[in-house]
């Protein structure tokens, strides 16, 4: 039987969500130190160990099957490589950025002037987008340290809390995209692999709705359920407990995180007590 293979970042910003990931979906790994490629022990699933700027060759090579990897180094290197899950961590943009002094406010103001990356091919892309044109000085990491050194007048690289920009005193000018970790998947994958992908699918999607939602529950006067499930956006309508306490109802739903204090704010005046919140593990819809 086939097994699928999935590459995941060997070390770095998101080896530890995407084990994470696999570990939510019910995927357990055994994996010894240093050891590149260990099988799943439960699931038809063999996961390797890959350094980030490699993956998108594997995946057009079908070396492996599927890959959790940055859009950016798949936008950089990946060519048309397909995206089947967006993850929602590693979140970080690809931004252009010169040191405090500079004059420059966007890339067009790097018109003909030096810029150093570990972005060539986005930032080329980008360049021509707009039709400009700039020096490019390829640099495979401390792309930061480039203006400093004299190497280069402005850079384009990943910023994320935008501390190692801050501390090699560059800032920020132009966003040239946004990136969060995702699932690639290769262009080469049997009927058998892609059953197995379905079913992993299925089942990021199911943690990824738990972690974007939460639990609630709370007490309120029977007078005042209608008002308190007028407020309440969940899945479908809330349930609703008699307390042992004469007059008095338990209402329990599900809400989005994004709008978690706005949504307490409104129960509370509305006469909500007892609110209650609990992260869910996995939503199944
Ligand atoms: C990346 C990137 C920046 C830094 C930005 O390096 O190259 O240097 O993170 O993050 P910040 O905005 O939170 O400071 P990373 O540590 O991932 O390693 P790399 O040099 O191998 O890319």
């Amino acid at each position: 039987m086939s097994k699928l293979r999935i590459a995941v970042q060997k070390s770095g910003r998101l080896n530890e969500d995407s084990m994470r990931i696999l570990k939510d979906i019910g995927i357990s790994i055994d994996n010894g130190k240093d050891q590149l490629k260990a099988s799943a022990r439960n699931f038809p699933v063999e996961v390797f160990y890959l350094r980030n700027g490699d993956i998108p060759q594997y995946l057009k090579d079908g070396v492996v099957d599927v890959a959790i990897i940055g859009e950016n180094v798949l936008i950089e290197k990946g060519g048309d490589i397909e995206i089947a899950e967006k993850l929602g961590f590693s979140k970080c943009k690809v931004s252009i950025a010169v040191p405090k002094d500079s004059t420059a406010n966007s890339l067009k103001d790097l018109n003909e002037k030096r810029i150093a990356t570990s972005y060539p091919v986005t930032v080329k892309k980008f360049l021509k987008e707009q039709g400009l044109e700039a020096q490019l000085h390829k640099i495979n990491g401390s792309v930061e340290i480039a203006p400093n050194i004299g190497l280069a007048d402005g850079i384009c690289d990943i910023v994320s809390s935008g501390s190692t920009l801050f501390k090699n005193g560059l800032k920020e000018i132009e966003v040239l995209l946004k990136s969060e970790a995702v699932l690639a998947v290769s262009p080469i994958l049997n009927d058998e692999r892609k059953a197995i992908l379905e079913t992993i699918q299925f089942r990021i999607q199911s943690v990824l709705k738990g972690r974007q939602s939460k639990y609630i529950l709370l007490n309120a006067p029977n007078d005042k359920v209608q008002d308190i499930i007028n407020v309440l956006p969940g899945m479908k309508s809330p349930t609703v407990l008699p307390l042992a306490q004469e007059g008095w109802s338990s209402i329990h739903s599900v809400i989005s995180k994004n709008e978690f204090w706005d949504v307490i704010d409104a129960l509370k005046e509305k006469g909500a007590e007892g609110i209650l919140v609990c992260p869910i593990e996995k939503m199944v819809l």
